[in-house]
This record gives C-alpha cells, sequence and structure tokens, in this order.
C-alpha cells in the first residue's frame, strides 16, 4: 500500500490517502515544529504522493493554519490536496493557546450556527482559500442541538464553502442522530468520526465503530501513536526528555501505565520479528482496523514522517494481529457485551449466527479477539 492508493471517505466521494497528515504540530509550541521544519514535513508526506492534511483553527493559535495554506500555495496544489480543518474549541480558552481565566467570548467557540460561520470566515481567511474540502466539528458542546448542526454544515455545503463535514470527539449517538436526520431530510450528512484510536486507547470500539459503519462514516484515528508513547522511545525507567510526553500532556492522562506498558513490549515483539519500528507496527496495526478508512500522521521533523510514511508498506500478519489485539483488548462494556457468541446463541437456539458484515459485533470481535 502506498499513500496513493486513494480510498474513499465513509460514504462519500471524498479520495483520500490512506495515512492523513495531521498538523497540530505546526507552528510554535512546546512540542511545535517550526516554519522551516513544518515545510519539510509536508513536503516529506507529498513526495510520498499523500492528498490529505488536517488541520484546525486553534492549533497554535491559528498558525498551523497559516502555514498550511501557505505550503498549499507554494505547492500550486489546492485543487489535489483535500483539506480538512475544525472548529468547535473557543479561540480565547483553549488550553492548547493563551489562556485567560475566563471573560471570553461565549460566541467563539462551540457548534451553534452563530460560532461556525464566524469559525469558518476565520479559517478561510487563515488558509488562503475560499472553500474548505472536509469541515469538522472538532468537539460535540453538549449543547446545540444536532438538527441546528446538520441545518448550518449542510447549508454552508449547498452554499459551496464546505465540500464535506463530519464530526471530531463525540457520542456514537451524535454521529448517528445527525446522520439520521441528513438521511430523512435528503441533506447533506456527516461522512467521517474523528477519534483517539491506537493500540492503548480501543474504547471507541464498542459504540463508535459500529455507528461509523452503519452510517457509512469512515472511522480517522487521531493520535495513533498514543502521542509518542507507542514509538518505543519511553520507557518503564526514564520517561524523561524524549519528546510530547515528557511534559505536561495537554490531553490530561498519563500514558505511563502498565497496562500500557505491557502493550509497549507485545508491540515491541512484533517489531522485532518485522525488523521495522514499533511506531511503524502500531501504525500498520492501526491501518489494518475494519472501519479505519484514514489515519492521522503527527511528527515533529521530517524523517518521523518519512519513517512513519514507510509503515504502509508493512503488512502484518493474522498472527501478530492477534496477539496485539489480545494484549491491547478493550474492557468489555454494556453494549459489547450485548453481541457476544454466548449472547446470540441465547437468541438462535444454540446456533452462534454471524449478521451481515459483521452487524453488531465491534471490530475486536469479528477479528476474534
Ligand atoms: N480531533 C482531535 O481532538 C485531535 C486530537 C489530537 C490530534 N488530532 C489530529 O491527529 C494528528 C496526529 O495526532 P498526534 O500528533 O497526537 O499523533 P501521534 O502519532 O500519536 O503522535 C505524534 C508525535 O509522536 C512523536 N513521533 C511521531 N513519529 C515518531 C517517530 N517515528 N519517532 C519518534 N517520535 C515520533 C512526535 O512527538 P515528539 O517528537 O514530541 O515526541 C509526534 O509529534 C494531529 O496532528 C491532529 O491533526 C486530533
Amino acid at each position: 500500500m502506498s499513500l496513493s492508493q486513494y480510498r474513499a471517505l465513509g460514504r462519500s466521494g471524498l479520495v483520500v490517502s490512506p495515512l492523513c497528515l495531521g498538523t497540530m504540530t505546526f507552528g510554535p509550541g512546546e512540542w511545535g515544529a517550526d516554519e522551516a521544519t513544518s515545510r519539510e514535513i509536508f513536503r516529506a508526506y507529498r513526495e510520498a504522493g499523500g492528498n490529505f492534511v488536517d488541520t484546525a483553527d486553534i492549533y497554535s493559535g491559528g498558525a498551523s493554519e497559516e502555514l498550511v495554506g501557505r505550503f498549499i500555495k507554494e505547492a500550486g496544489a489546492r485543487d489535489e490536496i483535500v483539506l480538512a480543518t475544525k472548529f468547535g474549541f473557543n479561540d480565547s480558552s483553549s488550553p492548547l493557546t493563551a489562556s485567560p481565566e475566563g471573560g471570553g467570548n461565549p460566541h467563539a467557540g462551540g457548534a451553534g450556527s452563530k460560532n461556525i460561520h464566524r469559525a469558518l470566515e476565520g479559517s478561510l481567511k487563515r488558509l488562503g482559500t475560499d472553500y474548505i474540502d472536509l469541515y469538522w466539528m472538532h468537539i460535540w458542546d453538549g449543547v446545540t442541538p444536532v438538527e441546528e448542526i446538520v441545518q448550518t454544515l449542510g447549508d454552508l455545503v449547498r452554499a459551496g464553502k464546505i465540500r464535506h463535514y463530519a464530526f471530531s470527539d463525540m457520542p456514537a449517538w451524535v454521529a448517528m442522530k445527525a446522520a439520521t436526520i441528513a438521511s430523512e431530510r435528503r441533506v447533506p450528512g456527516p461522512i467521517a468520526m474523528q477519534l483517539e484510536y491506537s493500540l492503548v486507547a480501543r474504547g471507541v470500539e464498542a459504540e463508535h465503530f459500529p455507528a461509523a459503519r452503519e452510517a457509512g462514516m469512515g472511522v480517522m484515528p487521531w493520535s495513533p501513536l498514543a502521542g509518542g508513547f507507542l514509538t518505543g522511545k519511553y520507557g518503564r525507567e526514564d520517561t524523561s526528555d524524549k519528546g510530547r510526553l515528557s511534559g505536561a500532556n495537554p490531553f490530561g492522562d498519563s500514558k505511563f501505565t502498565e497496562r500500557n506498558w505491557k502493550i509497549l513490549d507485545a508491540l515491541k515483539e512484533v517489531a522485532a520479528e518485522l525488523d521495522c519500528a514499533p511506531a511503524q507496527a502500531a501504525l500498520a496495526w492501526a491501518v489494518a482496523r475494519p472501519g479505519v478508512a484514514s489515519t492521522l500522521v503527527g511528527a515533529r521533523t521530517a524523517r518521523q514522517i518519512e519513517s512513519n510514511i514507510a509503515a504502509t508498506e508493512l503488512r502484518l500478519s493474522e498472527d501478530q494481529m492477534e496477539r496485539l489485539n489480545a494484549v491491547s483488548a478493550p474492557e468489555e462494556s454494556f453494549s459489547s457485551s450485548l453481541t457476544g457468541p454466548a449472547i446470540r446463541k441465547m437468541l438462535y437456539g444454540g446456533h452462534d449466527v454471524i449478521g451481515l458484515a459483521g452487524l453488531g459485533a465491534p471490530p475486536s470481535r469479528a477479528r476474534g479477539s
């Protein structure tokens, strides 16, 4: 597989690479890359055939969008690139940008129509373009009715300002409700979900993956290397001065848990068998998971992105996939417990009936772990 083995994102005609270039690192910041390095990362991704670039209005306080827009212009590649950006976080209170103690404008965040229109105008200006290919709701705000979100984003599709829209970091029911409203009303609906997903974060398999499959949405994992943890550069004894996770983790949770160290041990074994870096094996695992449409890859240096792109050439054997699935298996949740073979036998007179495309079973079950 190479970056130019394009696939449609969800049930849409938007054709994207199996790895999407994440640009959260572009711009100033503790774990960011300066303009020259960001340009090298962008160039390395493009030279490998990549066509899919992801940014957000809040990344580096808007600098990421400015850099991405500049690089696309320099490359003269606006028509070839699928340009994705996001709205939602309040530009005056995000933990990723300067944070005044309260007093911010409540209309400068969330998924209400007023903010979406404001945020989109800002992104178009910073990106130096007049349309966005894929516009993401960055995070569910817990307030705006789903009907308003579908109406606002659908109208923007019809106005030609965005080509498609999608949801990141939301409960599965929100995406499902939006998809249902859209299909019932014959209006544009969300085509993808962007979710934290990696060998150490598989919680979304129970609810989100089946919802995405049912609604025709492609899943895009973010932090597939768990912010660098799955590169293997951190060790149980020494987690200092290695990279982003050595400092305060902006996403709150620590990756340095006993469970995660065990997963990393198994990953290193598989990587040694394949004679590759653990990061490459971790990416190959994510790319191969059923339902995954395109995986976001982030990098702080061009060398990192080049090494990560090489993961698309790797194939994990069935045995290697199963070992990694087993050591990283998520705890059973209420909904995943409903779809197991024991329950199906109770329903079907002792037969373990398999539904269409493994319907009802989360991907881990469908793969036998
Ligand atoms: N929707 C959301 O809420 C959300 C949240 C987070 C991210 N995202 C998107 O997903 C993208 C990827 O997320 P992420 O950056 O967290 O992904 P990640 O792949 O889990 O982590 C990337 C980081 O790991 C380290 N790394 C990567 N490759 C390496 C290698 N080969 N060797 C050593 N270290 C390596 C680098 O950090 P260091 O060198 O500093 O260690 C790099 O910045 C972002 O750019 C963004 O577009 C979305």
